[in-house]
């Protein structure tokens, strides 16, 4: 059977600044999506990260299915009225546009999506991070997609060995989707070369060589490209099928052991480690760190099974030990250097004024 994942996620409201949804606002989504969905959705999950909360829905619609994305920017809607009634902060602050027009990207939450023939058993993990933007996902996914030292089915298993191909988007070019398409291993130096610039760069998605199948969706909004000023950063979702002939769950999840340092974290201006957490988490130190969690779930004619939390075990309460290390290290330099992102990046226009006020009252003594 042919089926479509669709992941759609927006911050519109949480309780005491930017940390968590209430549970009414989540509880409201939840039965719009409930009581909208009937007959247009096979299945849907509910959560949220940090101050995001995201709706995944299967179906047999295809991607950019407008009934879908109506549905879920209605559901946004809902939640924010929520928000409003209870005074939440930040009440529908990623929905940047006043109507709804055919196709929730562009207009503000994230978006990822996959249609494919589901396999006899189909696991895969949805991942939603927060407090950082799309480019936070590069790494590990070039590490659990084309290197060796973490996916250790590229050389033990027959069903990888011709590697990956990864779509990758320029998110500075804002006309239309700007997408170069490059082949794991012939190219890794060129995907290099393109996802160490994480702020420019992103994987849109990537395909196994073998199958032709998706393996990838990730979510590639740029929150301020759409609305021209600081709302947040973009807090990207992304959709990874899973074994066979893609990596396994746990060659995946390897790369995030290493909490490599990502934009966004306090007032999307600084770099900070990114913690992998448990689901459901929310948001504290220096508003961040920035986190992602991880859902992997089984699906089965559409049916989705419950989620596992994949970062729930033993080994990730050391590897968060690790990372809240890495980020007192880096935070001890405060607004210095590389602690804080540059120029271009930072999400507050009001340095600005305050460099062009300042540049006034500079002069030239020789
Ligand atoms: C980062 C984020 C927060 C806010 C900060 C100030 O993405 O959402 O760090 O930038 O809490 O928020 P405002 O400007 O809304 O008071
Ligand atoms: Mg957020
Ligand atoms: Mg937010």
């Amino acid at each position: 059977m042919k089926i479509t994942l669709s992941v759609l996620k927006a911050d519109v409201g949480s309780i005491g600044g930017h940390i968590i949804p209430s549970t009414a606002l989540i509880n409201e989504v939840k039965n719009f999506v409930k009581e909208n969905g009937a007959g247009l959705i096979i299945d849907s999950y509910i959560s949220h990260t940090g101050d995001d909360i995201a709706i995944l829905v299967t179906h047999d619609k295809g991607v950019s299915n407008e009934s879908i994305h109506k549905m879920g920017w209605d559901a946004f809607l809902a939640g924010t009225e929520m928000a409003k009634k209870q005074g939440l902060y930040g009440a529908g602050q990623d929905l940047l546009k006043d109507a709804f027009s055919g196709n929730i990207k562009g207009m503000g939450p994230a978006v990822a999506e996959m249609e494919f023939e589901e396999r006899p058993n189909e696991p895969f993990v949805f991942f939603a991070a927060d407090k950082t933007d799309p480019g936070a996902y590069n790494l590990p996914f070039y590490l659990g997609f084309s290197d060796p030292m973490y996916c250790a089915g590229l050389i033990l298993s027959p069903k990888m060995s011709k590697g990956f191909t990864y779509r990758i988007i320029d998110v500075e070019y804002t006309e239309k989707d700007k997408i170069i398409e490059l082949n794991a291993p012939e190219e890794i130096y060129d995907i290099a070369a393109l996802l160490r610039d994480n702020e420019r760069y992103v994987i849109e998605s990537i395909y196994s060589r073998t199958s032709k199948s998706q393996a990838v969706s990730i979510s590639t909004t740029r929150l301020h490209n759409i609305a021209g000023k600081y709302t947040g950063k973009d807090d990207p979702v992304a959709l990874v099928r899973v074994q066979g002939e893609f990596p396994a769950t746990g060659e995946v999840l390897a790369p995030f052991q290493i909490g490599h340092l990502v934009a966004g974290f306090m007032r999307g201006s600084h770099n900070g480690p990114l913690m992998p957490c448990k689901l459901n988490t929310t948001i504290s130190y220096f508003d961040g760190p920035p986190v992602v969690t991880g859902a992997a779930f089984c699906v089965k004619d559409g049916k989705l099974t419950e989620p596992a939390d994949v970062f729930d075990h033993p080994y990730w309460d050391y590897v968060r030990q690790e990372v809240s290390r890495k980020a007192t290290d880096i935070r001890r330099q405060g607004f210095s250097g590389a602690a804080m992102l540059p120029f271009s990046e930072l999400e507050y226009g009001g340095i600005v004024d305050k460099l062009q006020k300042l540049e006034e009252k500079f002069k030239l003594v020789n």
